[in-house]
């Protein structure tokens, strides 16, 4: 078990580095600000791409279906249109860089990624 485990990881670190990537490396992670705006609960989101530095992913766009909320969000940063949202206006989103936003609603929203456009360097 060991062995395998071992093994897996070297063949992640080496898939890594020759800039695998997906859109499942795309993170979005969100906690509860501890903040009430005229009150509903503030969250903070941060989207992380998690491939190699090799590899950019653009045109990020989330699933949005049901997401509302009374905080203004930058749409520079997360355009909402209609159940598709935009992150970063389509530019890209490097893995040394978190694009990050907050909102406020009565729950927290999911926002599931549905697809990216992924470029790799080849060096
Ligand atoms: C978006 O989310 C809604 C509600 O959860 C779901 O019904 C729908 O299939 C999703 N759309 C896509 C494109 O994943």
């Amino acid at each position: 078990m060991v062995t395998i485990l071992k093994w897996l990881t070297i063949f992640l670190v080496i898939a890594r580095a020759y800039g695998e990537c997906s859109l499942r490396n795309l993170e979005v992670r969100q906690y509860d600000t501890g903040k009430a705006l005229k009150g509903y609960q503030e969250y903070a989101v941060s989207i992380f791409n998690k491939c190699s530095e090799l590899c950019v992913q653009s045109n990020v766009k989330l699933n949005c279906t049901g997401f509302q909320t009374v905080e203004k969000v930058e749409p520079s940063i997360l355009r909402v249109s209609g159940d598709v949202c935009v992150v970063n206006n389509g530019l890209p989103i490097t893995s040394d860089a978190t694009t990050n936003f907050r909102y406020a609603w009565s729950n927290s929203f999911n926002f599931n990624p549905i697809s990216s456009q992924i470029n790799c360097y080849k060096p």
